[in-house]
């Protein structure tokens, strides 16, 4: 299996990414690391505590930052709700482990024998806290791998996707840790639809708890207008589970390799990622961008891994 950490905000797509890699034997998930994203890190450390003892799993959830490494801490509460679960209550977790996350990956990096795999679904301020703190540990790491930014339109601006928005300089020193990247960015996740037809062959599947948690939670994101068909809303787009299904079923996915760099300018591009996918920059690529995804056989891994959990 390969050996992972997960850095996540959960978050409502989070919630079904943490599901997924704690089901699928092709992942050993070593720590879950959280940071404040989505919502604040009050909400989003209960929330990965609980989603892992709904998952019946034994990885310790280590707190991180509850702000970026610049600037102010915004959440996304109109997606995710107050609670960053929609509302969908879950019994309590146990208690945190102990060790900030920036110093558990660091350890975890240290002292595990393979190299390890960061799998970083919100903003990077712990991924980047944990590399620029000791940059030798970066050979350490295998990859890193991110829902992150986009190479079209943004969603929190028209420049930037929220976790590329939300610390643009900590992404910046992922990209500079020289460690190979990918990034679903927001134009592959906008190909993953969660529809009233994908979310009913779910539930079609069985009543297990976990199955039914990301459902419920599913079934609370109001759908966009964006994403709507004529007369109505078609789908919602379930980011964060992608980074984790490339690794698992990287053949539903195509990918280029590209040079992505940061907007860090304090005007509308912040935060933007200049993904150059046509190589009009000749600059030598320095990320694997996921392209197109089969959305049905990455629907279908899902419903079946999660059907698979208690
Ligand atoms: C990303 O931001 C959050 O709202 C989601 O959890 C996802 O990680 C999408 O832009
Ligand atoms: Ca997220």
């Amino acid at each position: 299996a390969i050996p992972v950490i997960i850095d996540c905000d959960p978050g409502t797509d989070d919630a079904v990414a943490l599901l997924l890699a704690l089901a699928s034997p092709e992942l050993s998930v070593l720590a879950v690391t959280v940071v404040g994203g989505n919502v604040g890190l009050r909400q989003t450390l209960p929330n990965a505590l609980a989603l892992v003892a709904l998952a019946n799993a034994a990885v310790p959830v280590h707190a991180g930052a509850d702000r970026p490494l610049l600037g102010q801490f915004t959440s996304e509460k109109r997606v995710h709700g107050a609670d960053g679960l929609g509302g969908v209550v879950l019994p309590p977790g146990g208690p945190a482990a102990p060790g900030v996350a920036a110093d558990a990956i660091r350890t975890i990096l240290r002292t595990h024998p393979e190299p390890v795999t960061l799998i970083g679904i919100g903003p990077a301020t712990n991924l980047a806290l944990a590399l620029v703190t000791e940059p030798a540990l970066a050979a350490r790491v295998s990859q890193i791998v991110l829902m992150s930014g986009a190479w079209g339109e943004g969603n929190v601006t028209p420049a930037a996707e929220f976790n590329a928005w939300s610390d643009p300089e900590a992404l910046a020193i992922l990209l500079a840790s020289g460690r190979p990247l990918v990034f679903a960015t927001l134009d592959l996740t906008a190909q993953a639809l969660v529809t009233p037809a994908r979310l009913a062959a779910w539930r079609a599947l069985g009543n297990g708890r976990c199955l039914l948690a990301a459902c419920d939670i599913q079934a609370s994101v109001a759908p966009l207008p964006r994403f709507g068909g004529q007369g109505g809303a078609l789908g919602t787009p379930l980011h964060d589970p992608c980074a984790v299904a490339w690794l698992i079923r990287p053949d539903l996915f195509t990918a280029r390799a590209c040079s992505v760099r940061m907007d860090l300018g304090p005007g509308p591009g912040r935060g933007r990622t200049v993904i150059d996918r046509w190589d009009r920059t000749g600059d030598p690529p320095n990320a694997t961008v996921l392209e197109t995804l089969d959305a049905n056989g990455f629907f279908a891994l899902l419903g079946h891994r999660l059907a698979h959990l208690p």
